[in-house]
């Protein structure tokens, strides 16, 4: 066996790493020695959870009467640890709770309403309970036992047998409770309960509500690498070679210091060992944390680009008393970065224009609780626009959003939620740097968007102390902050006291008419355009109208600011700055909350180049336009089916990178025209029915070609997956968009029917959407309409499925579709990762199981 790390193990019992190369490293074997095994177990705790909508208070006890300590009623929940009341208690009543797995986001399952607050986008939010049962094996005694969890919206205090272990303060942060001494064993079931409040709000954005990113129970030796607890980030030293300078920070729950060692392996994209090396011995003393380090040389690494994302995996494995104890894996990727003054940003010392754009963190259908699958939908999409960097506006962004970016080649402006210097908040920046500084895609630590403070001294302060604690953890990326003011003073130079001073980068949030005084102010300082553009469209439609909370989509209409808030001039002004790094536009997807340009009845914004499927508005074959270099692109809008307005003038837009456009109306050309880079082109046609094409030349010759053509009524149904298979883990989600076709299988982009849907075999259907702002039709059940031509069904698999999950939609006077996608069963147990995906943990209480298959 040559690979180190073939995709699958059968294992009993245990997600066991595979070693044996740790072990070639020191004894100069081969790489494909017999694998021991550690003891390191990630189990999801995602399936099987209790969950009651509302609060519960805490002064009942679980047996219904008060018990009274030192004279008076106990009815603080966190009194006498293990013995919480309420809904926090061991043995409270659950069982008419409903069942749920996570990620779980109930707000997305709530119905409209006027009263509720406009920003979160109008959905009740509230409080809830959550709580899960799980067995641990009386032979785990003795072995350090760690919950994670990944991201609840929005504060929380979570109760572990009875006690409150933790409260969160940061729906967009993860956090870790080493439960070893609380832990119980055998029939002794562990009991987790989490008090949700999502009337806390930190953004002016749809936030959701819940556990809505993943759960772990991670089991491992005493001795082990703390969660996070490799720091593993290529560099590249001045004379051209490359090392991975490796940082372990070891934990240690048992009696006695242990003497460890850590072992480093490297291995390349297809499981090749091609570095590694041991580290001297550190000692670990009982409750203490220990670091190891070692440096690790590797020859001719293949680079990590937005274009060929090479990945690496670093393998750490723990050696005590010659056995080794624990073993994580790390991905990391070898790249430089390099943000210049006069010059803009390098990838591997080559010039790339950030192309970026900002994203908050909800999806069509399934709120904030996006399956991992979804990110990377979402991810590819924007790559198919042309982008190639992405915000995480203004919030840390759950782990398997970086994972993607990493695989697929998207760079990341990293942001933390919180302008705050208090420990608190230290902690989050902290947190979101640990965990993410080994990722490639991460270019960039933002610390604030558009704070009131970044304006004077005490906003600089801030920045500069929380500038200092980023580079503690990381000197290998810059630092930013999205700046709408402050940066220039009222005699437009350098205002001496604002945040952009402290900072690596200054990052401009909209401000184009001062981009040129901003540049001439900070000439040492590198700059980007964190945030730009402003323009709102609805899908599909091209005329404004309020009545109807509808947006035309020609790119001319955008909030306040200035010229520069439509897609096209905000970019133009952009590129007409070369020692911008690039920009992020506002925004990649639409997102619920924040309605804009509209209040109620819209619950959702309008900004985004897609809409909240992921469907493209013309802002997308905009910035294809202006984004893609390596290819023609050309696209007209808008569609071509305007019965009744024949004769009447239909604006027509080419979205191209040709350098003139040719434009015939059922063969008859009407004009041929130049092309403006950045303003491109457009025309005034008569409407008549038939068929509207262009030709794209560059130097007379031609390149690309587009039509769209006036379709007849919606005779059918289409449906079209994303993929036509998903792993059968109960997580893998795909999306399916729904089309009406013509007689002559054409989609009708006017079609609105009403749709019905039917599951069957082993998957479930999650959520659905359309792209309407303004619709209120339920994300959950079955129904759905279209809008403009399109709506989108989010498929799930069953966790243990396999076989045919067949979707079957019908409409009113359509024929109905019917599509078939592959459920694949589940290999055992495999080791894909340093986080193994999809493992159960052991039996909730029983009925209190969404378990079975
Ligand atoms: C920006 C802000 C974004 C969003 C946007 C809407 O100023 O940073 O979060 O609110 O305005 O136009």
């Amino acid at each position: 066996m040559s690979m180190l790390f073939p995709g699958v193990f059968p294992m009993v019992g245990l997600v066991a790493f595979l070693i044996g190369f740790g072990s070639s490293v020191a004894s100069g074997q081969s790489a494909d020695a017999n694998p021991p095994q550690t003891s390191r177990e990630i189990l999801t705790l995602d399936r099987g959870w209790r969950f009651h909508l509302g609060d519960i208070p805490l002064t009942a006890f679980p047996g219904g009467e008060g018990i009274r300590l030192y004279g008076a009623d106990i009815t603080h929940s966190g009194a006498k640890a293990g013995h919480a009341w309420g809904a926090a208690a061991r043995g409270f009543n659950d069982a008419s709770w409903r069942q749920v797995d996570l990620p779980h986001d109930w707000v997305v399952e709530q119905p409209f309403d006027v009263n509720a607050i406009k920003a979160q986008g109008y959905r009740p939010r509230g409080m809830a309970w959550y709580r899960r049962t799980f067995e641990l094996e009386p032979s785990d005694r003795g072995r350090n036992i760690e919950l994670q969890f990944d991201g609840v919206a929005t504060h929380c205090t979570v109760y572990f047998n009875g006690t409150p272990v933790y409260h969160n303060f940061c729906g967009y942060t993860s956090f870790t409770l080493d439960v070893t001494s609380m832990a119980r064993y055998g029939n002794d079931l562990n009991t987790i309960a989490v008090r949700v409040d999502a009337e806390a709000m930190e953004g002016w954005w749809y936030e959701g509500g819940g556990i809505y990113r993943h759960t772990w129970l991670v089991k491992r030796n005493t001795v082990h690498v703390v969660t996070d607890g490799v720091y593993a980030n290529p560099v590249k030293a001045a004379d051209g070679k490359w090392t991975i300078p490796v940082e372990v920070t070891l934990a240690n729950t048992g009696f006695d210091t242990a003497s460890v060692s850590v072992d480093i392996g490297v291995a390349d994209s297809a499981g090749r060992r091609v570095a590694g090396g041991r580290s001297a011995t550190v000692n670990v003393v009982p409750q203490g944390e220990a670091v190891a380090q070692i440096s690790i040389p590797v020859a001719s690494p293949q680079l990590w680009s937005v274009d060929h994302p090479n990945l690496y995996t670093v393998r750490t494995t723990v050696w005590k008393d010659n056995r080794p104890v624990d073993s994580v894996d790390t991905t990391c990727g070898f790249r430089t970065l390099r943000f210049d003054p006069k010059e803009g940003f390098f990838l591997n010392d080559q010039p790339l224009r950030l192309q970026g754009t900002c994203n908050h963190q909800d999806h069509a259908g399934v709120g904030v609780a996006v399956p991992d699958s979804i990110w990377e939908f979402r991810v590819r999409r924007l790559k198919e626009m042309g982008s190639n960097a992405y915000r995480t506006a203004h919030h840390p962004p759950s782990r398997e959003l970086l994972d993607v970016c990493d695989r697929l080649g998207m760079l990341v402006m990293d942001e933390t939620r919180h302008f705050n210097t208090s420990p608190e908040y230290r902690k989050q920046l902290e947190w979101l740097v640990r965990r993410d500084r080994n990722h490639p895609s991460v270019i960039l630590w933002s610390l604030f968007n558009e704070e009131a403070l970044e304006v004077n001294e005490e906003g600089m302060e801030m920045a500069r102390t929380m500038n200092a604690w980023v580079k503690r953890l990381d000197t290998t990326r810059p630092t930013t902050g999205g700046q709408n003011k402050g940066q220039l003073g009222r005699d437009g130079k350098a205002n001496p006291k604002n945040a952009a001073m402290v900072l690596d980068v200054v990052g401009i949030n909209y401000q184009a008419t001062d981009y040129d005084k901003i540049r001439a102010a900070y000439p040492d300082k590198p700059m980007v355009s964190t945030e730009d553009t402003s323009q709102v469209m609805t899908r599909g439609e091209y005329v404004t109208d309020p009545s109807r909370d509808i947006v035309t989509s020609y790119d001319d209409v955008f909030r306040g600011w200035d010229r520069f808030s439509s897609a096209r001039n905000a970019w133009a002004a952009i590129a007409r700055q070369p020692s911008f790094a690039g920009g992020f536009s506002w925004t990649g997807f639409d997102y619920r909350g924040e309605p804009t340009p509209y209040g109620w009845p819209s619950a959702s914004s309008f900004f985004g180049a897609m809409d909240l499927c992921g469907f493209p508005k013309t802002e997308f074959y905009i910035r294809q336009a202006l984004w893609i270099h390596d290819r023609p692109v050309l696209t007209l809008v808008p569609h071509w089916n305007w019965a009744g307005k024949e004769g009447k003038p239909i604006k027509v837009m080419a979205l191209t990178n040709a350098d003139a456009v040719s434009l015939s109306l059922n063969g008859k050309l009407i004009e041929e025209k130049p092309v403006d880079t950045f303003e491109m082109v457009s025309w005034d046609v008569p409407y008549a029915p038939g068929r509207l094409e262009a030709i794209g030349k560059k130097k007379g010759a031609e390149v690309s070609r587009c039509a769209v053509e006036t379709t007849g009524e919606p005779v059918a149904l289409r449906l079209t997956p994303d993929r036509r298979a998903l792993a059968g883990d109960g997580a893998d989600a795909l999306p399916v968009t729904v089309e009406a076709l013509d007689r002559n299988g054409r989609p009708v982009p006017t079609a609105n029917p009403r749709v019905e849907f039917e599951v069957s075999g082993p998957g479930v259907l999650i959520g659905l959407g359309n792209g309407d702002p303004t619709s209120h039709e339920p994300e959950k059940g079955n129904r759905r309409s279209l809008f403009n031509g399109l709506a989108q069904v989010i498929l799930q698999s069953r966790w243990g499925g396999s076989g045919n999950l067949v979707l079957r939609a019908k409409a009113e006077g359509l024929e109905s579709a019917e599509i078939i996608i592959t459920i694949e069963a589940m290999p055992p147990p495999s080791i894909q990762g340093a986080r193994p995906p999809r493992q159960v943990a052991a039996s909730p209480l029983p009925g209190a199981s969404a378990a079975a298959p």
